[in-house]
């Protein structure tokens, strides 16, 4: 047999090994196959998914799924594919996974609180769905959480917000809890622990009590709305030690007192302030606003 014959012979028995170790190699794993499974077994609805998932093939090619380098699953993306039933707690399993988006789908039942504590989930959105019940308060053991976008705006949500959840999680910039049930006080854990955070929506609640002093420690924060609310008191003079501000919107509840102008001039980067519907009995926004 010639040299060249050899090479010719060689060559694609090489390239069949290669394929063969690669496609070995790029599966995902079984446990991380069998949490999806799991996700999917919890729908009622699954919006054609299950035509993709299909447990003799390899989950990084299924419809919504991201893996890394690794072949783990980084992301799961499943945005308004008319997904009703429950999120399975098994979702916290995936460990490598950095995004969830289920938002815009019909999904009921509670956020398991797997996902709330994950190692891994950088942003986090179940807007727009029917998701009820209230946010567990995660175990004080649980380390330090990676979340910075939090999502759960649009839902059916009720009760407190719980505070020590918000210790936990020090790389937060976005959080929108809008149109919900929350009830109670606004936590003052918010920025003391997450100094990064750049944008809380706790609008169209039923949140009452005073406008925690805390959020003065907010200090690079630039939205910050919790209108239509039952918010009450007066606005305390630290909110103005958060400079950052560029939104400002506590309409629709029943603040009260005088609008000091030397506090609202402090939030120079202040371009849009609604106080609207409310019970101020005195002040005037400075001409130096807007
Ligand atoms: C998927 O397939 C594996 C291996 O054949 C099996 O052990 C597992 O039970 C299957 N999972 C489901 C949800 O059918
Ligand atoms: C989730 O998906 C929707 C629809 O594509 C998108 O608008 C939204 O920005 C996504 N959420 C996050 C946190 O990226
Ligand atoms: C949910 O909120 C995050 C943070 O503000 C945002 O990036 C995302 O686009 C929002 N999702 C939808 C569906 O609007
Ligand atoms: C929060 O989410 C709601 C929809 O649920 C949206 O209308 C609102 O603009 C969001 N807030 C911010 C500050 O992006
Ligand atoms: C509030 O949430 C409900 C339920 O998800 C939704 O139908 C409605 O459009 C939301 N309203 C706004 C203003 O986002
Ligand atoms: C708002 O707070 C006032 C005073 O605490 C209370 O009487 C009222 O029922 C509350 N309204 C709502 C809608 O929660
Ligand atoms: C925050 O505001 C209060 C009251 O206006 C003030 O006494 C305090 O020094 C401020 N703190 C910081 C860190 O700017």
């Amino acid at each position: 047999m010639s040299k060249n014959r050899l090479n010719r012979l060689l060559l694609p028995l090489f390239i069949l090994a290669l394929l063969l170790l690669l496609s070995l190699s790029s599966a995902c794993t079984e446990r991380e196959k069998d949490s999806l499974l799991q996700f999917l077994s919890g729908l009622s609805q699954d919006g054609g998914l299950g035509a993709s998932w299909q447990n003799g093939t390899d989950c990084c090619t299924w419809e919504g799924i991201t893996c890394n380098g690794k072949r783990r699953i980084s992301e799961v993306s499943l945005p308004s594919r008319g997904l009703e039933g429950h999120i399975s707690p098994s979702l916290g399993g995936l460990h490598g996974m950095l995004r969830l988006n289920l938002s815009g789908n019909t999904l009921t039942g509670g956020l398991p609180v797997e996902l709330m504590s994950s190692r891994s989930i950088v942003s986090l959105d179940v807007s727009f769905n029917h998701l009820s019940g209230g946010l567990q308060e995660l175990p004080s053991s649980t380390p330090h959480q990676p979340l910075q976008v939090l999502n759960i705006s649009s839902n059916f949500f009720t009760g407190v917000f719980p505070s020590a959840t918000w210790e936990k999680t020090r790389n937060l910039v976005a959080v929108n809890a809008s149109n919900n049930s929350f009830s109670g006080w606004i936590p003052s854990s918010f920025c003391i622990r997450s100094p990064d955070m750049a944008m809380l929506d706790l609008s169209y609640n039923q949140f009452s009590g005073y406008i925690n002093p805390g959020l003065g420690k907010c200090s690079a924060l630039r939205v910050l709305t919790a209108g239509h609310n039952n918010i009450t008191g007066t606005l305390p003079d630290e909110l103005f030690n958060a400079t950052s501000l560029e939104y400002l919107s506590l309409s629709n509840n029943q603040l009260e007192g005088t609008l000091d102008a030397a506090n609202i001039i402090k939030l120079r980067n202040l371009a849009f302030l609604d106080l609207a519907a409310n019970g101020f009995i005195s002040g005037k926004v400075p001409d130096s606003i807007g």
